[in-house]
């Protein structure tokens, strides 16, 4: 199979969606007879998988999702990758599959943007590189039992601003499908769990709706996730709420914003959050890496439309989170002891 590679002079920086582009690098690393490779770079996109991989037939995918930022002095930062290190390997753990070192991680995320170092979109763009980390249960297995062998992998590629003009408010809506059961692998980033999203994120669109608000799958009475986002809501009397839950994913920009939420005088926390109190917001949102914050404009559930804000302009709370958290990604703002990493590009 011929690979064609992309070139620097393909992108139109300003003008991005979210795609797949087949870079000259991707790291790659072998986990088999109980230890990992060393790792390094590989120039072709498509991977050695045999028939009978577990990753194929059982499921045995995790992944990781992060974006390397150009900053205004030319250099580029990562965002808390010691975050996404620790959720794989805990998403490993709950997959039975091999965890491959949080270290190893680190060092494959700033090798795969050193080598793609021109396909890491100009500061003040808006547009940043996505970087993939995920690995698969590889070599043949037949029952249902963990993989002995492992592709541990990190592809990058260039992604748009989400947002062109400002922020926009966004409808959700309440449907009767769990994204993940009630002591399964909802914590885990697992391939199967966007998977079981796909359907009830495709009948909400139809509908109308940004994405799908998943509630809680044993009472089908709290908030649990946005589509693939986490939620937060901030009540009239300066709470940064957003749900606790076993079966949600634990959101690295979920954490980053209840820290900055308390900086800016908001009381933060985790908590129950039942579908049926939602008067008690002010504002409301979606918190993951793709968007930030996606403000949440209202919440459909059972028929009935609950606005928050306003459905077409973002609130004022919402807007200053979002200035803050993407202030420190670019490196304009510092921020936290450790937040940002920067990437050596020589
Ligand atoms: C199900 C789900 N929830 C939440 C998030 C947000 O997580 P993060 O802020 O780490 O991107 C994601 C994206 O990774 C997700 O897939």
């Amino acid at each position: 199979m011929t690979e064609k590679k992309a070139q620097p002079s393909d992108f139109d920086w300003n003008d991005l969606g979210f795609e797949y582009h087949d870079l000259p690098y991707r790291y790659r690393a072998y986990y088999k007879d109980g230890k990992w490779s060393a790792g390094g770079l590989e120039t072709s996109s498509t991977l050695p998988i045999h028939e009978a991989a577990t990753g194929l037939h059982y499921g045995q995918n995790i992944f990781e999702g992060l974006k390397a930022y150009r900053r205004k002095d030319g250099g580029v930062n990562l965002f808390r990758p010691d975050m996404n290190a620790a959720r794989i390997q805990r998403s490993a753990d709950r997959l039975l599959m091999a965890e491959f070192p949080q270290e190893q991680f680190v060092e494959a995320l700033k090798e795969v943007v050193k080598a793609n170092q021109d396909f890491v979109p100009p500061y003040g763009t808006g547009a940043t590189l996505y970087l993939r980390p995920f690995q698969v249960g590889n070599g043949p297995v037949v029952g249902v039992h963990p993989a002995d062998e492992y592709v541990f992998e990190v592809y990058a590629t260039p992604v748009g601003a989400y947002y062109k003009g400002g922020l926009t408010p966004t409808a959700y809506v309440t449907n009767s499908y769990d994204r993940a059961a009630h002591g399964g692998t909802g914590q885990a980033k697992a391939g199967g769990n966007y998977a079981a999203s796909m359907l009830p994120g495709k009948e909400a669109h139809e509908a109308g709706y940004s994405d799908v608000v998943y509630l809680d799958p044993r009472l089908h009475e709290n908030i649990e996730e946005l589509g693939s986002a986490n939620f937060f809501g901030i009540t009239k009397d300066g709470r940064f709420l957003t749900p606790k839950s076993p079966s949600i994913l634990p959101s690295v920009t979920k954490y980053s914003l209840l820290a900055i939420a308390e900086e800016m005088g908001l009381q933060p926390e985790e908590t129950t959050i039942s579908i049926n109190d939602l008067d008690q917001f002010a504002e409301a949102g979606a918190m993951g890496t793709a968007a930030v914050i996606s403000p949440v404009g209202s919440i459909t559930h059972n028929g009935k439309k609950h606005v928050f804000y306003s459905e077409t302009e973002v609130g004022p709370w919402t807007q200053k989170l979002y200035d803050r958290l993407t202030a420190i990604q670019n490196g304009d703002q510092p921020g936290p002891e450790g937040w940002v990493v920067d990437v050596p590009l020589q």
